[in-house]
């Protein structure tokens, strides 16, 4: 989709849809949306009057103008009461803007500024939420598909004050980098698994550093696995004949600084189970098991340009969980690469296997923190539904920073505790851990699993179980299969350095 910034008159403009938001209860009609009426002769106020439209949050009233101006089509968007407007609304309203054009086959919408004349909210970030709502909605995965023409849409912001150009020119460009790197691990998820496998992830990760000087990548074969002793990653990947890696990307900002992120992300490209099999319709969804990978390397793939000022490490060990002769048995013990041993009681709990190495290696990194991202328990799900993701963590201030910038950019994410008390249940009476817990509290029993391989460092635990991968439409812009969640809460948490 084709955005830009256009200096015309709101009533002459041409155009297939222009977009007008408007507040519940609000007695004064905007500036635009007054001069637009008038062209049209009072019709657009008194049409919805007729049909009882109150501008609800989510409501929609599409009128045609039968060229007495430039548009062909209005769209009135229902933003809600003005206090309660929030950049959240502003990226869904802009969302459900885009469905109503793709609906009506139409090529150019354009849109006046959500959110201007809100004190809370600034025109940077109004326009950044607007194109992020505008590209997340359009996306579709057709790679599948008989091949159909659809033309691409043109998105117009209109009637921008020339003071707030800069700041809407600089909000796009913004957006343009959150949707970018979302949309990419979008598509790595979709990607079904016959074509996702742990090479293809590392083809992934060459190819956006390739012509990056800031970005490098080191890739660790099943050889350097072994002198490295990650026995996690070797022991589920065995099942598998797709041999595993792990992958380094570093991303070191163009001023030198001491300040080091470091982010994991789960990256198994298929989870049958292994031998403790996953009946089958909890297998259909497995290829998005790579999640927290995908959104690893979508940050990395729009990292130069976000540029924060601190250097970034993407870590993630790509594996296939597969049934096999080779396969890792339950009661097998493996060892770590911090040396810890662990007795693998249920080979479907391989996600903290590959974590056990993925974080002891980013701990040898040094960083001030690590964040990992990690589609790693169903029992996640069961506690908060499908579309909150479990953050779990050994620091308050981290916790905060994360949780603060997935609330910015409209990520659900609820802290759930480590509670120390449920430590016993990860030990293991033949090795130093199990893999599982008890029946209850698996996603806590799996956040202090990995918390043993973390050392003292700061460090967030995502669990992205749910929110991950959409099986049903969940918003205007968040529809059915892989979301890319977790790229914008990242992005936004780096761009505060
Ligand atoms: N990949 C799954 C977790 C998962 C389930 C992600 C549903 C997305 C949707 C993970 O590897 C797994 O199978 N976990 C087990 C752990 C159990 C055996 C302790 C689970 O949650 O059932
Ligand atoms: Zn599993
Ligand atoms: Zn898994």
């Amino acid at each position: 989709m084709d955005i830009s910034v256009r200096k015309e008159e709101l009533t002459t403009y041409a155009c297939d849809l222009l977009v007008l938001g408007v507040f519940l209860k609000e007695k004064e009609l905007s500036p635009e949306f007054a001069q637009v009426n008038e062209a049209l002769e009072g019709k657009l106020v008194s049409f919805m009057k007729e049909d009882k439209f109150k501008a609800k949050e989510g409501s929609t009233f599409l009128m045609r103008t039968h060229g007495k101006i430039g548009a062909k089509r209005i769209l009135v968007l229902g933003l809600g009461k003005k206090e309660f407007v929030s950049l959240e609304s502003i990226r869904q309203a802009t969302a459900t803007s885009l469905g109503v054009a793709k609906g009506l086959g139409i090529k150019s919408v354009t849109s006046i500024l959500h959110g201007s004349g809100i004190d809370s909210l600034n025109s940077i970030d109004c326009a950044q939420a607007m194109v992020e709502g505008a590209q997340l909605a359009m996306y579709s995965f057709d790679v599948y598909k008989k091949p159909t023409k659809i033309s691409p849409i043109r998105f117009d912001f209109i009637c921008v004050p020339s003071a707030q150009l800069r700041q809407v020119q600089k909000g796009i460009q913004t957006g343009e980098l959150m949707a970018c790197g979302t949309l990419l691990a979008r598509d790595l998820v979709n990607t079904p698994a016959q074509d996702m496998y742990p090479e293809k992830l590392v083809k992934q990760a060459r190819m956006i550093a390739k012509g990056k000087g800031t970005i490098q990548v080191k890739v660790y074969d099943t050889q350097a696995l072994i002198r490295m002793g990650a026995g996690g990653i070797l022991g589920v990947a065995r099942g598998s004949d797709h041999p595993p890696f792990l992958v380094h990307m570093i991303y070191k900002p163009k001023k030198t600084t001491k300040k080091r992120v470091a982010l994991v992300g789960k990256a198994v490209t298929f989870d049958s189970g292994g031998l403790s099999l996953k009946p089958a319709d909890y297998m259909t969804t497995m290829k998005a098991d790579m999640a927290g990978a995908a959104a690893v390397l979508g940050v990395f793939s729009v990292i130069d340009e976000v540029a924060p000022h601190c250097e970034v490490h993407g870590i993630f060990g790509a594996v296939e969980n597969m049934p096999s002769g080779k396969a890792m048995r339950p009661g097998d013990v493996l060892i770590a690469m911090n040396k810890k041993s662990i007795e693998v009681l249920n080979t479907d709990a391989e996600g903290r296997l590959t974590l056990a190495d993925t974080l002891g290696f980013a701990v040898k990194q040094k960083p001030q923190a690590i964040i990992d991202l990690a589609t790693l328990t169903g029992a996640c799900m069961v506690a908060l539904g499908e579309e909150i993701t479990g953050l779990m963590s050994n620091n308050d201030e981290l916790a905060g920073q994360v949780s603060s910038a997935a609330q910015t950019v409209g990520e659900k994410v609820w802290r759930l505790p480590l509670e120390t008390n449920y430590k016993k249940l990860v030990k293991s009476n033949v090795a130093d851990l199990q893999n599982v817990g008890s029946r209850w509290g698996g996603a806590l029993t799996a956040g202090l699993f990995l918390e043993e391989f973390v050392e003292k460092i700061p460090w967030v635990h995502l669990d992205i179980a749910g929110p991950a991968y959409a099986e049903r439409d969940i918003d205007p812009y968040t529809k059915k299969g892989a979301t890319g969640h977790g790229v914008r809460t990242i992005l936004a948490y780096l761009k505060e350095f």
